[in-house]
């Protein structure tokens, strides 16, 4: 029949490009700063992930460049370069997750808070037009400051009427990242076995790691707790140290946004038990947004996990915390709604 011509031309059009499955369903990613630091790794990663159909990759500039070099890669995903204002509104529609790693990076010297001026402005206007395009999206921000922008974005699909708390997400990956690679290598453990919640915040002290909940248990000194917990928080100052000026963590954060990625996906598709720290709209504590180990499903976020039992040394980094991630929210917050 037509019909099984069809679905044998289009399944031999699927294993040319190097991946064949009958049960892996559509899903199209926009990522939007696809040109920059992270963007392009990002979408290098995001190219090579099989449940991505369609990678939809803008920015203000680049982007051509960028999609025509990584569409070559023989993936299953077909690949598309945006450029500019007027081509957003093509990127987005019909993106089931939404990317956002677009704004300046910190140079030396600078706290995270600082981008917020330039970015702030930057990501209410990409937020606005995703309430537009493509109002039902998962959004992955990874734009800093995290802590402010993620109640930016909430703000902005309020207004416009479609905010729903369980698809909004910031990147805290990062973090988790960091505090497991830290943790193994000080306990000289296999790193692919250890795994550490990291709850809070994305800046300096509200990022607070929980090594007491970690596995496998480590015997450390409540001094190596303190120094592994702030070379987690700083983790991304060593790089920027690092860099000099040429900016921040761009590799490491294209491999923690494609993990966070691909479990937001996995969510989409249905696979069950899909936990991830995340920075969500949350009740767990008293502040209205705030990271903890997240469940993946159909429509993001299926549960919030709680904080689970804390050290007093965590008792205590959480209280400290709070004061700073309700300012930076509350900034976000005031930010949104003027003009
Ligand atoms: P970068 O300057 O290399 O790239 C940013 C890209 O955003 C550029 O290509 C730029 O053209 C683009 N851009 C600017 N305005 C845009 C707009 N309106 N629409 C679309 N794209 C736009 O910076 P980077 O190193 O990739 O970092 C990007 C952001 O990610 C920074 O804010 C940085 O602080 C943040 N970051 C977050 C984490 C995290 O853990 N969440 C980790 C690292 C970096
Ligand atoms: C990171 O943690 O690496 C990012 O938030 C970038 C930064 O400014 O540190």
């Amino acid at each position: 029949s037509v019909k099984s011509a069809v679905a044998r031309s289009s399944s031999a059009h699927v294993a040319r490009r190097g991946y064949s499955s009958e049960s892996v369903p559509e899903r199209k990613v926009a990522v939007l700063g696809a040109a920059g630091g992270i963007g392009q790794p990002l979408a290098l990663l995001m190219k090579l992930n099989p449940l991505v159909s369609r990678l939809s990759l803008y920015d203000i500039a680049g982007t051509p460049g960028v999609a025509a070099d990584v569409s070559h890669i023989n993936t299953r995903s077909e690949v598309a370069g945006y450029m500019g204002d007027d081509q957003l509104g093509k990127a987005l529609e019909g993106s089931d997750v939404v990317i956002i790693p677009a704004g300046v990076p910190r140079k030396p010297g600078m706290t995270r808070d600082d981008l917020f001026n330039i970015n702030a402005g930057i990501v209410k206007s990409l937020c606005a037009a995703i309430a537009k395009y493509c109002p039902n999206a998962i959004v992955n921000m990874i734009s800093n400051p995290v802590n402010s922008t993620v109640p930016i974005a909430a703000e902005v699909f309020k207004k416009a009427g479609i905010y729903d708390e369980k698809r909004l997400f910031g990147v805290t990956t990062l973090d988790v990242v960091r505090a497991k690679t830290f943790y193994a290598g000080k306990a000289n453990l296999n790193v692919a076995e250890v795994n550490v919640p990291v709850v809070g915040g994305h800046a300096g002290i509200t990022i607070l790691p929980l090594f007491s909940q970690a596995t496998p248990k480590a015997n450390f000194s409540d001094e190596d707790i303190k120094a592994l917990t702030k070379r987690t928080q700083e983790g991304g100052t060593e790089v920027v140290e690092a860099k000099a000026g040429k900016g921040s963590a761009t590799l490491s954060m294209a491999y923690a946004g494609a993990i966070f990625a691909d479990a937001c996906l996995k969510g989409l598709n249905g696979v069950p038990d899909v936990v991830e720290c995340s920075y969500v709209q949350s009740s767990v504590t008293d502040l209205p947004f705030f990271a903890s180990k997240v469940r993946l499903g159909k429509n993001g976020v299926e549960e919030i996990l709680g904080l689970g039992p804390l050290s007093d040394f965590e008792k205590e980094s959480l209280e400290t915390l709070k004061p700073e991630l309700l300012s930076s929210i509350e900034k976000g917050i005031k930010f949104a709604n003027q003009s």
